[in-house]
């Protein structure tokens, strides 16, 4: 007999989450059919967020709202603006110039976030996921999951190594992050290098890592990419636990197999826009949804990896410099 995986530590039950899946469905069946519809109980709400690149409007939002407690799927064509949505709201990436009349603005459980940091972002508990990277490649596992912990409030692992207090903080993150391996069945992998783990392993790794800040909302981007068919499901087991036990999920993919297996919700977008919102089995069938995917140009996916480059931070920030420059 194996023992049971140890628990990971729990955040409590949360006030007003719905942990029951079939009441909080009930509940989005009676929600609006159309974009932009309000929520009985939004995470998230982002109001007028435009990006473009030259002359491309990738992103062209007026109001968007995120269930709490749901598991939401966005899905579009390619070069539909999922991406560089999930960008902007983390902090990657800032709106174009505001318009005339339109503010960018969204409020994560309450917080402004326009203009905010990806850091202090994913302090106020929204984290999305991260590709491996090369230079995270070439770390252990483990140091793969104590790194994530350093979106926690007040820790900086590197520099706090030798404060007095550091030792006992350490112990704690070290332990939480034997348990989330465990959950995720890494745990024999924790001295491997990340590198040399198989696809299905690397997006259980981003998840993990993930978890280490306790995020309220995880935002996971083609969860699905790459993995092995035979690991599919317990990734699918994993984002439903996630929920189940007290985080909202935002998460793009291209497999509607999936997407309308686990999720709640689906957002749809094209060219920038959102084009339609409903429960996975109407969206589908929806006359918008399927002229969005049949007139899908396929553009090539830039992926995520840019964004933990230090060159593309400086270029995010020295546009933000120069747009100010220009208000
Ligand atoms: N850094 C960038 N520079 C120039 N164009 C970009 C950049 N990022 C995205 N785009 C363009 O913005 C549009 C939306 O892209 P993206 O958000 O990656 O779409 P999706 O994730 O839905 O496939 C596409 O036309 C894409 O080519
Ligand atoms: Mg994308």
């Amino acid at each position: 007999m194996t023992e049971p995986a140890p628990a990971v530590p729990a955040r409590g039950r949360l006030e007003g989450y719905d942990y029951d899946r079939a009441a909080l469905r009930r509940k989005l069946a009676e929600v609006p059919q159309e974009p932009g519809s309000a929520k009985p109980q939004p995470i998230l709400a982002v109001d007028d967020i435009v990006r473009r690149f030259g002359g491309v409007t990738a992103v062209d939002v007026d109001h968007l709202e995120v269930q709490r407690g749901a598991i939401t799927a966005l899905i579009g064509p390619n070069g539909a603006g999922k991406t560089t949505f999930f960008n902007l709201i983390t902090g990657f990436d800032r709106p174009s110039r505001k318009e005339e009349g339109r503010t960018p603005r969204w409020v994560f459980q309450g917080t402004e976030l326009a203009s905010t940091s990806a850091f202090r972002v994913a302090q106020s508990g929204m984290v999305r996921t991260f590709q491996l990277t090369k230079a995270l490649e070439r770390m252990t596992v483990m140091d793969n999951m104590l790194l994530g912990a350093q979106d926690q409030p007040g820790e900086r692992i590197l520099t706090a190594l030798f404060r007095p207090a550091w030792r006992k903080r350490e112990a704690e993150i070290r332990e939480k992050a034997a348990a989330l391996l465990a959950r995720f069945t890494l745990d024999t992998k924790r001295d491997d290098y990340a590198g040399s783990l198989s696809g299905g392993q690397r997006k259980l790794l981003e998840m993990a890592r993930a978890l280490m800040s306790d995020p309220a909302m995880i935002m996971l981007d083609e969860p699905m990419a790459g993995v092995n068919p035979a690991l599919t499901q317990s990734l699918l087991g994993h984002i439903q636990d996630l929920r189940d036990q007290g985080t909202t999920v935002l998460f793009v993919e291209h497999d509607m197999h999936m997407v309308r297996h686990i999720s709640d919700w689906v957002v749809v977008m094209a060219e920038g826009r959102v084009v339609a919102e409903g429960p996975p089995a109407n969206v589908m069938a929806h006359q918008a949804v399927v002229d969005a995917y049949l007139g899908s140009h396929h553009d090539q996916d830039l992926g995520d990896d840019a964004l933990l480059d230090e060159d593309f931070g400086q270029a995010v920030a020295a546009e933000d410099a120069e747009r100010e420059g220009r208000a």
